[in-house]
Parts: C-alpha cells; sequence; structure tokens
C-alpha cells in the first residue's frame, strides 16, 4: 500500500514548505484542484524539482463529453505526471476514449475512476442516484473495469468488494483516512490504515492530518510504519 498526501493548502509557498519536509519519503502527491487552479503546470516542475523521485497524483476529476476528455487526457499525459482521473459517471465511452488516446503513448499515466466521492453521506447520494453507495460504486467499478481504466478512488468500505467484482489487478485508491483518529472534517466514510490494509486498497489519501499537524513529517513516517507493518 502507497501513501499519497494530499497537497491542498492555501498558499503555494506552504505546499512547496510541506514538499520540501516531506522530501526523500517514498511517496505520491497529490495535486488537487485548488492547487492545479491557482498555480498550474509549474507546481509539477516545482515538485520534481524538490525530490525527482516524488510521483504525481494530478486529482482534477475530468467530466466531461468523451472527445473533450480524451483531449484532456493528452494534454495532460504530456505534463509528465505519474497518475490523473476522471468521474466514471461520465461513462464508458468517455472512459474507453480516454484509454484509448494514451494506449498509442509510450509510458502512459495510471487512470483511475472517481466511483463515490468519500463525504458524500447515503441520503445525498441515494437524491442523485437512485442507489445506495456501495451498489453504485461496484457498479462503476465494474463499467471502468470494462473500459480499460487501471483502477477507482473508492472509499475503504468498497475497496474489497471492488476488487472482488472486478480483479485483484484492479487499483483502489482510498481517501477519507484518519489514520490516528483525528477530526473527520467535511469526510463521511473516513478509515484507519488498518481498514484500508484488510479492504486491500492500493494507495491511501492522507491531507488534513498531515498538513494541518505540527510535526508533518513526523505523521509520514508513523503512517509509513503503520503500513509497513
Ligand atoms: O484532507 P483529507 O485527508 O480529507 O483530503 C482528502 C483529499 O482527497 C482531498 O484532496 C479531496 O479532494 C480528495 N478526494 C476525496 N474523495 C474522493 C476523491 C478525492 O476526499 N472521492
Amino acid at each position: 500500500m502507497k501513501l499519497s498526501v494530499a497537497l491542498d493548502l492555501e498558499k503555494d509557498i506552504d505546499n512547496l514548505n510541506l514538499v520540501k519536509q516531506l522530501k526523500g519519503f517514498p511517496i505520491w502527491i497529490k495535486i488537487g484542484l485548488r492547487t492545479y487552479i491557482r498555480d498550474g503546470r509549474n507546481i509539477i516542475d516545482e515538485v520534481k524539482n524538490i525530490d525527482q523521485n516524488l510521483k504525481i497524483f494530478l486529482d482534477l476529476k475530468l467530466y466531461d463529453i468523451p472527445n473533450t476528455m480524451g483531449d484532456a487526457s493528452e494534454s495532460i499525459a504530456d505534463l509528465g505526471i505519474d497518475m490523473f482521473n476522471v468521474h466514471a459517471s461520465a461513462g464508458e465511452k468517455a472512459m474507453q476514449e480516454v484509454i484509448k488516446r494514451l494506449n498509442s503513448r509510450k509510458n502512459r499515466p495510471i487512470v483511475l475512476a472517481v466511483t463515490a466521492l468519500t463525504s458524500f453521506e447515503e441520503n445525498e447520494f441515494y437524491k442523485i442516484y437512485n442507489q445506495s453507495i456501495l451498489e453504485k460504486s461496484l457498479a462503476f467499478a465494474e463499467m471502468s473495469y470494462r473500459a480499460g481504466i487501471d483502477g477507482v478512488v473508492s472509499s475503504v468500505f468498497e475497496s474489497k468488494n471492488i476488487k472482488e467484482k472486478t480483479s485483484s489487478n484492479f487499483i483502489t485508491l482510498t481517501p477519507g483516512i484518519r489514520p490516528f483518529g483525528e477530526n473527520r472534517d467535511d469526510q463521511n466514510r473516513i478509515g484507519t490504515i488498518e481498514i484500508a490494509k484488510n479492504n486491500l486498497a492500493d494507495f491511501i489519501v492522507v491531507g488534513r492530518p498531515i498538513y494541518q499537524s505540527n510535526d508533518p513529517r513526523g505523521v509520514v513516517e508513523k503512517i509509513l510504519i503503520e503500513i509497513s507493518k
């Protein structure tokens, strides 16, 4: 299991200070909407300049018509990042188009599809999809798998089921992790590292418990120890 640290801080200088503190760890850095919209493609080079071994997950969650998603995916691949994501609800054709465009490249990034955002609770989710989070996440995962996508973003609670329905090689990345009993913030379906491990998650995403701590390096160190136990 790998750790992806969310780079969601208010200012670019704060993000880069965090990366500097985490230099040398075998981790992934997740660049999300706020950071990418504010800092653009420079942030990718800046992170790599601090430590070129850090892997980059661009969390922009694409959702659009197939051709636009395909075009955007090619531009994202040109940025030299290692992984990005789309919304599974954009549909099978859109996901097929993304994979078709990227498969012609030598070193294509990993592509994940978001099933259900971890901030959803059942009632709110049902109003949109008329299905439970688990049912719909499994359906989205199967659709993404058929489309040739490499894995999904889901809560830890769906991860194992998703692998059973698709393949053990189908990647699961699980946000909403509160490693040491921290505040849940706006997340609803939160889990610990142990739950993530039991549910065979390939990646965990941790943001606020790391960057809001007084000792981000210490928290990351503790998380990596927990992962390797
Ligand atoms: O601070 P926290 O650990 O809750 O950060 C979780 C990160 O994962 C945020 O950047 C959020 O945008 C992202 N994310 C999520 N749920 C998803 C997909 C991404 O929380 N389904």
